[in-house]
């Protein structure tokens, strides 16, 4: 089974940004963690970035297209603003897990909204890498 690991803005500069707040490892680091984790749970990964929002919308509605069996989405700050984006959620059946690195709701006053988590069947933060196996356990009891 497929499952869309989708990223949005600046989360492909992971390692060398703000690594006090997001940790050392890349973007790379992570996909190779997640194919070995999919792996296990018998799981095709599909990781992907884009900072641009309707490159992220559109992949939700091919994640449908293409039969996933679920999103395991990182908005970024997108997660904060983008009505679009929890439309597109809203649009399709495959279930949508929201997950962060950091833990918003610990953070300024301007992350603790998340459109994301509105629209999906549940939010991971705070663990790091770990926020993303995490997820992709969530996914294996779905
Ligand atoms: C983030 C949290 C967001 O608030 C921030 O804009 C990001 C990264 C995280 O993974 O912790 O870009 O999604």
């Amino acid at each position: 089974e497929k499952i869309y690991v989708l990223n949005g803005p600046n989360l492909n500069m992971l390692g060398t940004r703000e690594p006090d707040v997001y940790g050392e490892e890349t973007l790379d680091d992570i996909a190779t963690r997640m194919e070995a984790r999919g792996k296990e749970l018998g799981f095709d990964i599909e990781m992907r970035q884009s900072s641009h929002e309707g490159h992220l919308v559109d992949w939700l509605h091919e994640a449908q297209g293409d039969q996933a069996k679920a999103v395991i989405l990182n908005a970024g700050a997108l997660t904060h603003t983008s009505l679009a984006l929890y439309d597109a959620i809203k649009s399709i059946r495959t279930p949508v897990i929201e997950v962060h690195l950091s833990n918003p709701a610990g953070r300024e006053a301007y992350r603790h909204k998340s459109y994301i988590g509105m629209a999906a069947i549940g939010s991971i933060s705070g663990f790091g890498i770990g926020s993303y196996e995490l997820a992709l356990d969530a996914v294996a009891r779905l």
